[in-house]
């Protein structure tokens, strides 16, 4: 019998709740010298560890069956790709903010103006999908950092506790959707895989049910 290839975030917000809720539900994974793959002892699972935004294309392309990742990811970059499953942790918001003392009161108040963000696509669908014309700065980190250098008029970004805006004197004027992790399917994932990532959805389903 194959192996349900499963990927999850390498470091970061989402590792340590992604093997958490892999804990849970009894599988143990053996985190041996090859970091960046690991199998189970008791499951018929191999566990990925990759960067979140490449998570995406290795779906796509079938090099893993399922992953662990957030939706403000596949929103970025995996739209074509689905998920089963809502995780419940990781949860965040993916907003616009401005400078406190700026007048824009939501993305509409924006346009003609510079949003840096690390979501382009996300922005560009925003921005389409309301008619507004504006520039964006793609930044991969510290987004927040942009409108105090003079970089930016507004930002797109994260917001989880929302420490990062209050430190660098921003406010957030439109959330754009929410987020939290979710458990995405590979649309190339064998029938025999499919199965086995059953009995997992399955299971975390219960240790959901449990927790709520
Ligand atoms: C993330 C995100 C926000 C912040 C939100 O950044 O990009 O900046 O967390 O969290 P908060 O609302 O709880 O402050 P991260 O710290 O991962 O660093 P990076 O943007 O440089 O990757
Ligand atoms: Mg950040």
């Amino acid at each position: 019998m194959s192996n349900l290839r499963i990927a999850v975030q390498k470091s970061g917000r989402l590792n340590e709740d992604s093997m958490g809720i892999l804990k849970d539900i009894g599988i143990s994974i053996d985190n041996g010298i090859d970091q960046l793959k690991a199998s189970a002892r008791n499951f018929p699972v191999e566990v990925f560890y990759l960067r979140n935004g490449d998570i995406p294309q290795y779906l796509r392309d079938g090099v893993v069956d399922a992953a662990i990742i957030g939706e403000n990811v596949l929103i970025e970059k995996g739209t074509d790709i689905d998920f089963v499953e809502r995780l419940g942790f990781s949860k965040c918001k993916v907003s616009i903010a401005v400078p406190k003392e700026s007048t824009a009161n939501s993305l509409k108040d924006l346009a003609g103006q510079r949003i840096a963000t690390s979501y382009p696509e996300t922005v560009k669908k925003y921005l389409k999908q309301n008619n507004i014309d504006a520039q964006l700065h793609i930044i991969n980190g510290s987004v927040e950092i942009a409108p105090n250098i003079g970089l930016a008029d507004g930002i797109c970004d994260i917001v989880s506790s929302g420490s990062t805006l209050f430190k660098n004197g921003l406010k957030e004027i439109e959330v754009l959707f929410k987020s939290e992790a979710v458990l995405a399917v590979s649309p190339k994932i064998s029938q025999e895989s499919k199965a086995i990532l059953e009995k997992i959805q399955f299971r975390m389903q219960a240790v959901l049910k449990g927790k709520s």
